[in-house]
């Protein structure tokens, strides 16, 4: 097979529109209080080729792949070379077998980056090489430190069409200097993310594996039509903020079959900070979350914030598996934050050894100005979770809204929950909360008791 052939690409951006459009129709039903609907995702197969025309290798340019020169002017020049290509059937550049050690790089348009087998990427922990980007404007500050961040190790900035992909390699982000470092406290900037697309339109970031990333793994922003596909992604279950993959302020995003063992949430949609995220009002919608297998004994599986000031509405999350984690879809929101998280939908998963199975949080608290709006109060509507089975967990459900703004609309039907030997004897705490339940074991709190209509 041609090389050509091989690089074939899928992203069929007709069929990508295709389901989203689909998810468009299903959030917009009004799922009302006192129903929990099953919805179908339907038919969403892609299997459009995206071929670029254009290709070279890294060593073309001169990398160097054992593990200890420096390639970050290598792929500097490479993707600059390759983006005369954009306008021309675009182009690949791969990264072939070896340890190919380098700081930041950004992206260029209608590009593909594809690692072979065997080929490793290693981010510098030399941190001269990672230059400074401008703070999100949706979050005002850095997260680690209020003043900047580094660059993500894989850059993207108004892009169209670029994928990340490739036979399975790897994205070794050598975190552990970055870890220790922010555990004593010694940054002045915000760590680096692995790859952060900002402000992008149809991105692919499929089968390749990525390992100990400083802090977030995967970070769209400001960006829509995303496919996140066949990623493992593994950092140790103790490392800072090593978030899957976390889509902010993005629309039309499908994640779907990775393996996540992570020190943080392993998916985790957001939008903006407090003030910062009310003001550049930007929302997270359409998503596809589905046929993921998370690991993470200190965090959620999906988290829905706590970041999510710009909103976060239709969401669907379908067809995942938690082992050892803490909690399954969580909602995490203070006040402050104002804007919403509503029309989610959750349905089929498969939970073993969980602290909380349902766990709402509304005062999560982390704001970027210790003054905040206390009339920013989040509305958190439109809950719903059906088809869940879960063994060896402590707490069913701690679900806790905000005093004189309740969480409303939430809505739990069949589930099955075996307790685990230390299990707790409130099962279900509900403070500030509303909404109905059906054929959930053990018996939901009565604030899940409306007497509603049930189909
Ligand atoms: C980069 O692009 C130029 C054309 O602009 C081409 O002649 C050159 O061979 C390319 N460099 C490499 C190393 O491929
Ligand atoms: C990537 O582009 C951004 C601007 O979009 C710039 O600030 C940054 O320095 C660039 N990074 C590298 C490694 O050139
Ligand atoms: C974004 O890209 C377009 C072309 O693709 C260009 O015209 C525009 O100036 C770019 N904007 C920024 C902020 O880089
Ligand atoms: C990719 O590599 C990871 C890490 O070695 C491995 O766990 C995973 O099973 C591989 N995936 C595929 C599809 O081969
Ligand atoms: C990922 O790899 C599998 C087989 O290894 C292939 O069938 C699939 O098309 C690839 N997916 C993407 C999105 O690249
Ligand atoms: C309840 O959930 C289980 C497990 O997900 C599923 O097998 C079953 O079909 C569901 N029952 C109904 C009535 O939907
Ligand atoms: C059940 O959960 C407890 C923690 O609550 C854990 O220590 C134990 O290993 C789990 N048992 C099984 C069979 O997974
Ligand atoms: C119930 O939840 C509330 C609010 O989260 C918490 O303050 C309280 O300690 C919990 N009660 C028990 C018995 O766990």
């Amino acid at each position: 097979m041609s090389r050509t052939m091989k690089q074939c690409l899928h992203l069929g951006n007709t069929n990508v529109l295709g389901v989203i459009s689909l998810i468009i129709t299903l959030g917009s039903l009004n799922v009302k209080v006192a129903e929990c609907r099953a919805i179908g995702l339907g038919n969403s197969e892609y299997s459009a080729i995206n071929c670029r025309k254009h290709s070279a290798t890294l060593t073309d340019f001169g990398g160097v792949g054992d593990g200890k020169t420096s390639n970050t002017k290598i792929f500097a020049t490479a993707i600059a070379n390759l983006t005369q290509h954009a306008s021309d059937g675009g182009a690949t550049l791969i990264v072939p077998s070896g340890k190919w050690l380098t700081g930041p790089f950004n992206l260029t348009s209608h590009f593909t980056l594809f690692l072979q087998k065997d080929a490793v990427i290693l981010a510098s922990q030399d941190e001269k090489e990672w230059p400074s980007v401008a703070l999100l404007p949706s979050y005002g500050k850095g997260r680690d430190a209020p003043d900047g961040r580094f660059s993500s190790l894989i850059f993207g900035y108004n892009l169209t069409d670029v994928v990340i992909t490739g036979q399975n390699g790897t994205l070794d982000g050598q975190g552990s200097y970055w870890w220790v470092k922010f555990k004593k406290k010694e940054f002045t900037l915000t760590r680096p993310y692995m790859i952060e697309i900002m402000f992008s339109d149809q991105i692919q970031i499929s089968n390749i594996t990525l390992i100990n990333s400083p802090s977030w793994f995967v970070h769209p922003i400001y960006s829509s039509n995303i496919i996140v596909s066949g990623l493992t992604i593994l950092a140790p279950i103790d490392s800072p903020n090593t978030d899957g993959v976390n889509p902010d302020s993005c629309t039309n995003t499908r994640i779907e079959d990775c393996y996540i063992v992570s020190g943080d949430d392993c998916i985790s949609p957001k939008s903006g900070w407090d003030n910062y995220g009310v003001k550049f009002g930007k929302p997270t919608k359409n998503i596809i979350i589905r046929r993921i297998t998370c690991i993470s004994p200190d965090s959620a599986m999906v988290a829905l914030g706590s970041e999510m000031s710009g909103g976060i509405e239709d969401i669907r999350v379908e067809d995942l598996t938690a082992i050892d984690t803490q909690s399954a879809v969580r909602i995490k929101t203070a006040v402050g934050r104002g804007a919403y998280v509503k029309n989610i939908y959750v349905r089929n998963l498969n939970l073993n050894t969980m602290k909380y199975v349902f766990w709402m949080t509304g005062s999560y608290g982390s704001h970027p100005d210790p003054e905040f709006d206390p009339k920013a109060l989040p509305v958190i509507s439109g809950i719903n979770y059906k088809d869940i089975v879960a063994k060896n967990v402590t707490y069913a459900a701690r679900l806790e809204g905000i005093p004189n703004d309740p969480f409303t609309g939430i809505c739990i039907s069949n589930v099955t929950m075996e307790l685990s030997k230390e299990q707790h004897k409130l099962q279900w705490n509900c403070t500030d909360i509303s909404g109905v339940s059906n054929n959930v074991t053990p018996t939901p709190c009565e604030e899940l008791q409306q007497k509603v209509f049930m189909n």
